[in-house]
């Protein structure tokens, strides 16, 4: 096992490169299985879950060849097994993803009830109910969704929620279906926008992607493609948040600052500073933390995935914050983490009322899933002394080298190995 070590307070300073999106990846290379051909995936971030979904279509049987660091090439000519394994799927929510894009390819898809980050029951509902309303038959048995079809027809589906995950499957399913798929009430995140692109890319006629209207026309057959992946939103606001909590200065390069303006108007309010370039943002603080209030909210809102970070520099602003969550259910089994560094925050429910204190002082922690992970991170560069993250695994699912990244910053955080505890070696 290990764990990071981190000793602050720190004030960040410098540049930091920005890797391609975690969710638009993650969504990606499970479409590659919908190509008659090889597609070659640029700007993939280099973290555990891109690595198990690449292990995922190697089981199936497709070739997957990393060209280098960040570029992946996936031939999933002959691909044989539509099924994904328990062993594989339990570790991340991403793995029902070739649910959907099975289907478009093989009319036929097993996968394994997905794992992913706990905030509270997270519901398939949609992804089925559009599946269905394309003409598959979908039970779940003995723990795996089975999915199948003999002709996949357009639809017209108004989902009841407004979610990312049935978007894109519903999205992948639909590319290759006959005749049209119209999406209500669609999700509207970057990485939506980013995956219809690498499937038009591919000769798919996706319109809308961005908007709460998608319409996709069913083509024949796709191809092979060459696509770079966007400039990861949820990375690039976890470092705006880190630099103006610790009264840092820093320049975020490879950005889109428009997916990054709900974050930046947070900032600004809480007495940041941040500056946009074309393809990058500088953000410093010289004056205190200010108390703000947010709310998180599907795209435009302010991003769910922002808000344990966010929550982690509240908690040495002047004055009561208050954050509610507005996506998931139970999104703040974090908060316990940050009272052991000193922090004051009530729960009631899906609202967090963060009362600023003048220091953070270290202690162990964990990280309860990624981005809450994310926030230990930014709490241990604020407090004094040393905090101990454990369960760091969340982190490396979704954060490329974060570790070099934040001591190329100034930081001071090493990544240790912990030798098993007796009671663990006793049993
Ligand atoms: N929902 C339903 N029924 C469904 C699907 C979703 O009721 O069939 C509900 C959920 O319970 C939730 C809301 O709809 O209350 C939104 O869920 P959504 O489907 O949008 O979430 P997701 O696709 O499972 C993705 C990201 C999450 C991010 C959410 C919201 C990926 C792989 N995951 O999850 O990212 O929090 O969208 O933006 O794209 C992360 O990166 O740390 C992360 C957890």
């Amino acid at each position: 096992m290990e764990k990071f070590v981190i000793h602050g307070p720190v004030k960040l300073t410098g540049e930091v490169e920005i890797s391609g999106a975690k969710n638009a990846a993650v969504a990606i290379i499970p479409a590659a299985i919908l190509a008659q051909g090889k597609c070659v995936v640029e700007n993939v971030p280099n973290i555990s879950d891109v690595g198990l979904l690449c292990r995922m279509l190697q089981d199936m049987g497709a070739r997957v060849r990393f060209l280098t660091n960040t570029t992946v090439e996936i031939d999933t000519t002959y691909l044989t097994n539509p099924v994904v394994p328990y062993e594989l799927a339990r570790h991340m929510r991403a793995s029902y993803y070739f649910l959907g894009a099975l289907l478009g390819r093989c009319s036929e898809a097993s996968v394994s009830m997905p794992g992913g980050c706990c905030f509270g029951v997270r519901p398939i509902d949609q992804h089925i109910k559009g599946f269905e309303a394309m003409g598959a038959k979908v039970s779940i048995d003995g723990g795996m969704i089975n999915a199948r079809c003999d002709t996949l027809f357009g639809a017209h589906i108004y989902f009841d929620v407004v979610s990312v995950g049935a978007t894109i499957n519903v999205m992948l399913a639909a590319v290759r279906a006959k005749g049209i798929t119209i999406l209500e009430n669609a999700a509207k995140e970057p990485h939506i926008v980013d995956l219809a692109n690498f499937l038009n890319s591919m000769g798919a006629d996706i319109r809308g992607a961005g908007t709460d209207v998608i319409k996709i026309h069913g083509v024949d057959m796709l191809h092979g493609t060459t696509y770079s992946i966007v400039p990861d939103q949820i990375e690039a606001g976890t470092y705006m948040v880190a630099a103006a909590a610790t009264g840092g200065d820093v320049l975020i390069r490879n950005v889109i600052p428009k997916h990054l303006e709900s974050i930046t108007e947070k900032l600004e309010k809480s007495g940041a500073l941040v500056v946009e370039y074309d393809d990058a943002v500088r953000v410093t603080r010289k004056g205190p933390v200010e108390k703000i209030n947010l709310k998180t909210m599907p795209h435009p809102g302010f991003p769910t995935d922002m808000q344990p970070q966010m929550t982690a520099m509240l908690t040495i602003a002047n004055g009561a914050s208050i954050v509610t969550e507005g996506v998931w259910d139970n999104r703040f089994r974090y908060v316990d983490e940050l009272r052991r560094l000193g922090a004051q925050i009530s729960v009631d429910g899906k609202v967090a009322v963060v009362q600023g204190v003048p220091k953070l002082t270290g202690a162990p922690v964990k990280a309860t899933d990624l981005r809450a992970g994310a926030a230990m991170i930014i709490a241990g560069l604020i407090a004094e002394g040393k905090t101990e993250i454990e369960d760091i695994y969340h982190i490396e699912r979704g954060y490329e080298d974060i570790v070099g990244k934040l001591n190329r910053l100034g930081a001071d955080i090493r990544r240790v190995s912990i030798p098993d505890s007796p009671l663990v070696q006793a049993l």
